[in-house]
């Protein structure tokens, strides 16, 4: 067993550890944190994840003497939003659950990004432990304390910021996702690599198809190594005012081929060529060198990402959907910019940036 340790500062209280292991859902005496009382449990899940590990927790559960409410919700995206979050909030209340009552996000992204809400905003805010299902939610999402729902406006824009007590990361759930979502979640992890840890990024590059056989080890290590990442980058800039901008790495074009794509391309892949354009928009600016472009490229050719999706669209479209980016400045996108895998470009301490959108069509042209 694994643990990273998360540090926020300055309440040590909110600190806690992401543990990662094999076999963890059968195990809650492993995790859950014995210095937190509770009277009242309840486990929210999507309707796929319950299918796999709802029974096998709530059973181990009822094994330590908890026997929590369990609720569900639809897979997918489009239910992350306020009415789902009502429907689940008005069943707990009917329990008359108090503030002594513990949450459990049980499953990917979405459901740790809406649980954790719930648990935010539940009596003014309710302990909660994450257990991410999916590669995306073990190596990202279920690490840091942004929760959030979409609105028709746009993408988490309502939300806060509530850390878990714990995350137990159970390698185990990954045999059954599905291999779309295992290269989402390889493909944050890389983002991941490329802006803190070369040394990392040569591991994954070296040990890609170890990945996809479902290597526990390697699994493991992986995950280990990228949490321990935004574990650092969250304890320095727990809300976002700077070095927690580097996760968007990527982003601001991959939000774009999202909208654009009205989200039929899925957020990893938009991630995936997200980082080609803003490693092109590195070169041609002149910090990421042809060589070190070219290693990157290959990593992302590697997991299936080639130049001529990019090529086939408009480029004033993508540059139009960037402004409206919530993380846009003055209606300016910013963009995170690499001078090597590992290491991105600092101006005056900032690590995002305003970039003229010329170098950002010969960036497109040089693809
Ligand atoms: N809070 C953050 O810091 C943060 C960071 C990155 C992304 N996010 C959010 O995460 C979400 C995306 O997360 P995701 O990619 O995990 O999506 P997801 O939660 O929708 O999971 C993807 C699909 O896989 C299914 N699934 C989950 N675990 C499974 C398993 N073990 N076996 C089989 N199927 C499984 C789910 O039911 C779903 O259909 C987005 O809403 C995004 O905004 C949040």
């Amino acid at each position: 067993m694994t643990t990273v340790n998360v540090y926020i500062p300055p309440t040590p209280a909110s600190s806690y550890e992401i543990i990662i292991d094999d076999g963890l859902i059968n195990h809650p005496q492993k995790w859950l944190p014995k210095n937190l009382s509770f009277h009242h449990l309840v486990i929210i899940t999507d309707h796929t994840v319950k299918k796999y590990y709802l029974n096998p927790l709530v059973e181990a559960l009822n094994k330590l003497g908890h026997y929590p409410l369990t609720l569900s919700f639809p897979a997918g995206e489009k239910h992350k939003h306020q009415a789902t979050k009502q429907i689940l909030e008005e069943k707990i209340l009917r329990k008359h659950f108090g503030r002594d009552t513990l949450c459990i996000a049980l499953g990917g992204g979405v459901v740790g990004d809406l649980a954790g809400f719930i648990a935010a905003t539940y009596m003014r805010g309710i302990p909660y432990i994450q257990i991410p299902t999916t590669l995306l939610a073990m190596v990202d999402s279920s690490v840091g304390g942004k929760t959030a729902i979409d609105t028709p406006q746009g993408k988490n824009l309502i939300g806060a910021f509530w850390q878990p007590k714990v995350v137990v990361a159970d390698i185990d759930c990954l045999k059954t996702l599905p291999e779309e979502h295992l290269i989402s979640g390889i493909v944050e992890a890389l983002k991941m690599f490329l802006t803190n840890d070369i040394d990392s990024f040569h591991y994954l590059q070296k040990n890609m198809s170890a990945i996809f056989q479902q290597n526990k080890r390697i699994l493991k290590t992986l995950v280990q190594r990228a949490v321990t990442i935004k574990a650092q980058v969250v304890a320095a800039d727990e809300t976002e005012k700077n070095l927690r901008m580097i996760l968007n790495f990527g982003h601001t074009i991959g939000h774009a081929l999202e909208k654009l794509t009205q989200y039929k391309l899925p957020h990893g892949y938009a991630v995936a060529y997200g980082i080609l354009l803003e490693c092109s928009i590195s070169r041609e600016l002149g910090y990421l060198g042809e060589q070190h472009y070219a290693q990157i490229e290959n990593a992302l050719n590697q997991l299936g990402f080639h130049v001529d999706y990019l090529k086939k669209l408009n480029i004033t479209n993508i540059i139009r959907a960037t402004k409206s980016d919530k993380k846009a400045s003055e209606g300016n996108a910013r963009y995170i910019l690499l001078k090597q895998p590992g290491e991105v470009h600092h101006e005056n301490g900032m690590v995002a940036h305003a970039v003229d959108e010329q170098v950002v069509r010969a960036a497109f042209r040089r693809l």
